[in-house]
């Protein structure tokens, strides 16, 4: 499924310049957003439009990266100066509001891709799990996650950010403040579904 908009338009000559294998991951986190849209209550062509444009800016390195957060306005915090490639999705979502062809929504998405977030709405879950589940995607454990996030989209969320807690913890990377935050609250809205009466 391709969807025009303002923003492919706006995306396309900057895919280009990509690898061919990020344009091709891009794409797939587009497309496998947007089917899964639906069920999650968020409009394909949004969840198209932040999974083609959410890695634009993974190819800059470190001291780039920190450069333009910085240039964009974008408030580096101390775990993004230790690790500048987590800026890569500020750094995108600043160019789409410069640019102005996204929405906040959309901005919010690219923006906490990598980390997630709290704040993080249907849309941004939605995106920040297709990240890690398109079909290009392989290592232990993604089917398992795939078969989880098909049957459950809430509960594919919790299982790619537990999933993500166990790998940067198995190579003793620090866990964003926002990683642990956004975990904190999926852990709760977990228990609070298990509580729940039926
Ligand atoms: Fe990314
Ligand atoms: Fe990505």
């Amino acid at each position: 499924m391709e969807e025009r908009s303002a923003l492919a338009d706006w995306a396309a000559p900057r895919l280009e310049r990509l690898s061919p294998g990020r344009r091709a991951h891009c794409l797939a986190v587009a497309r496998l957003a947007a089917r899964w849209a639906p069920r999650w209550g968020v409009a394909s062509g949004d969840a198209y439009a932040a999974g083609l444009v959410h890695d634009l800016a993974r190819e800059w390195d470190g001291p780039a990266l920190l450069r333009e957060a910085e240039r964009l306005g974008w408030p580096v915090d101390e775990a993004e100066r230790a690790s500048p490639i987590l800026l890569h999705g500020p750094v995108a979502a600043g160019w789409v509001r410069e640019a102005g062809v996204g929405s906040p929504a959309i901005e919010a998405a690219v923006r906490y891709h990598t980390t997630a977030a709290p704040s993080l709405d249907a849309l941004g879950r939605l995106v920040f799990i297709a990240d890690a589940l398109e079909p290009g995607r392989a290592y232990a454990g993604v089917d398992a996650l795939r078969r989880v996030a098909e049957a459950d989209g809430a509960a594919g969320y919790r299982a790619v950010l537990a999933s993500t807690r166990s790998y940067l913890a198995a190579r003793g990377i620090p866990v964003h403040p926002r990683t642990a935050a956004a975990w904190a609250q999926v852990a709760g809205e977990g228990r609070a579904e298990e509580e729940a009466p039926s």
